[in-house]
């Protein structure tokens, strides 16, 4: 299934909250902190989470990032089910029609929407989960940024660079709190969601002229980097943007 360390430890006893889990990378991540022993929270807008949630033996919660009473209700749900806090992942985010509409055009409220959805989200979340990090002595946040954040994406691009900064931001005002922020800025990957907004024919040409490793990526290509950087491994590390992308050329 290709989960990383199948069988592993490196999470026991931790409890670590994925959103955007239903499917795609968030899927992925939720089934390889599983596999490592983390009690997993999959979080989603999709019921279809229920099944990642079940495979992975851990809990769904429907839950709306851009809602705070609605992410303040998974937190409760994490709490309440597995005791405590002490993972999250804010990978939650919508596509939108990305290059296609412009920032000095596109609809205002559909802006809010998403910019609510993709940056906001995962503000919201990290806030609902911090108090309880601390009773539990500190935690580690991964936010999922984009190699979008660098090169021209729309509002799509400009949501991700508010993510590498609130990245930046937070870990400043969490580190002394014991809570490393980092942020992982994938490129290319093949998913569902990434099939439905970027034509095939783009993606070959993508991969052919921008990609060192020539092919796209696939959820359990980032995976790895995801567990490293919530375990103590990377206890030294915080505040960092890590792009994880083939050697992909901006
Ligand atoms: P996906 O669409 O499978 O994953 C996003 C998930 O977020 C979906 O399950 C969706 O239902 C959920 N979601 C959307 N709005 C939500 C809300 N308001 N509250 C809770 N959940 C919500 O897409 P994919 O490709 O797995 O992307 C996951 C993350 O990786 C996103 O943050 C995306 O921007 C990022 N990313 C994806 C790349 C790609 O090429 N696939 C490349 C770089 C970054």
């Amino acid at each position: 299934d290709g989960a990383v360390g199948s069988g592993g430890t490196r999470f026991d006893g931790k409890v670590a909250i994925v959103t955007g889990a239903a499917g795609g990378i968030g899927a992925a991540y939720a089934r390889a902190l599983a596999a490592e022993g983390a009690s997993v929270v999959v979080a989603d807008v999709n019921d279809a989470g229920r099944e990642v949630a079940d495979e992975t033996k851990g809990l769904f919660v429907h839950a709306d990032v851009s809602d705070p009473a609605s992410v303040q209700a998974m937190a409760d749900a994490a709490v309440e089910r597995f005791g405590g806090i002490d993972l999250l992942v804010n990978n939650a985010a919508i596509f939108g029609t990305m290059r296609l509409d412009f920032l000095f055009t596109v609809d205002w409220d559909y802006y809010k929407r998403f910019m609510a959805v993709n940056m906001d989200g995962a503000l919201l979340c990290t806030r609902a989960v911090v108090p309880h990090m601390r009773a539990r002595g500190g935690g580690a946040v991964v936010n999922q940024s984009s190699t979008a954040a660098w090169q021209y994406a729309g509002f799509y691009g400009l949501a991700k660079v508010g993510v590498n900064g609130l990245t930046q931001q937070l870990a400043h005002e969490l580190g002394s709190l014991g809570i490393r922020v980092n942020a992982i800025a994938p490129g290319p990957t093949d998913t569902e969601a990434n099939r439905a907004v970027v034509p095939g024919n783009m993606s070959q040409k993508i991969v052919r002229d921008r990609l060192a490793l020539k092919r796209m990526g696939t959820p359990d290509d980032l995976t790895g980097m995801c567990l490293f950087l919530l375990s103590d491994e990377a206890r030294w590390i915080t505040g960092q943007i890590i792009n994880v992308d083939g050697g992909e050329v901006f």
